[in-house]
């Protein structure tokens, strides 16, 4: 099994758009590979994300992720899958706000019924801090994330994403909040962890700094018809 994305003729729209948002005919991601997708503002590129995690599911055709088909699951089932496979980094952070910085990253464990991904508390706090280190954040893990700035709040969104060491990393517009050298640095630790893990990364931007470090870029007009 090579492939982590894999899209035949497939459609979505949201509920009382009359064309689909999206018509798919064929798109592939290898295992392994990282990817930029772009597109204009409102094409869909979001949407697009949300079936790929399986947040939202497709009206036709085929969608699967690293090998199975989120429509063919339960919601329940879908949704650890989603827990234990995918790494997403959203567009609005969707941080919970009112817990601290720690709570929030090794939110994934505590939700999770999989055992083989739950490790102990100390351990997880220590991976916590270790990421918190990697993307440059020197604040405090206690403080509640709503006591952040933007810019470190997208940086605690992606350790989030990363602490559970998913096999597919999806991130929207995961620098919109950064400065070009925070950008910068981010994008590194990104590729860094997703070596490290094996894993594949697709990740959603406009910045066109960050075209240059993808090996693959793929304009969602070429993939969408
Ligand atoms: N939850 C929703 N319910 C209904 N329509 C939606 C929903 N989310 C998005 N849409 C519609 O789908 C279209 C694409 O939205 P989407 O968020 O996928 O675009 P995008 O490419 O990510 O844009 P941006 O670059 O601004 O983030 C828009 O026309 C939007 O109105
Ligand atoms: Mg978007």
């Amino acid at each position: 099994m090579t492939t982590a994305i894999e899209i035949n003729n497939m459609e979505y729209s949201w509920p009382g758009q009359s064309t689909p948002l999206l018509k798919i005919a064929d798109f592939q991601v290898e295992r392994g590979e990282s990817l930029l997708l772009q597109g204009k503002s409102g094409c869909g590129k979001t949407t697009l994300l949300s079936l790929l995690a399986g947040i939202n599911t497709v009206d036709r055709g085929e969608l699967k992720i690293l090998g199975k088909e989120p429509k063919t699951m339960k919601p329940v089932d879908r949704d650890r899958f989603r827990g234990d496979k995918i790494g997403f980094i959203f567009q609005q952070f969707n941080l919970i706000p009112y817990l601290t910085v720690t709570e929030n990253i090794t939110a994934p464990f505590l939700f999770s019924k999989d055992s083989s991904i739950k490790a102990d508390h100390k351990e997880l706090k220590d991976r916590a801090a270790e990421l918190l280190t990697h993307l440059d954040l020197k604040i405090d893990p206690e403080k509640r994330v709503t006591e952040l700035s933007i810019g470190q709040q997208q940086r605690v969104a992606a350790a989030r994403a990363l602490i559970t060491a998913p096999e597919l990393i999806i991130a929207d517009e995961p620098t919109s909040a950064l400065d070009d050298d925070s950008a910068d640095a981010f994008l590194k630790l990104l590729f860094r962890e997703t070596e490290k893990l094996g894993s594949t990364l697709v990740v959603v931007s406009h910045n066109r700094a960050l075209e240059s470090s993808f090996p693959r870029v793929v304009k969602m007009e070429e993939i969408n018809v």
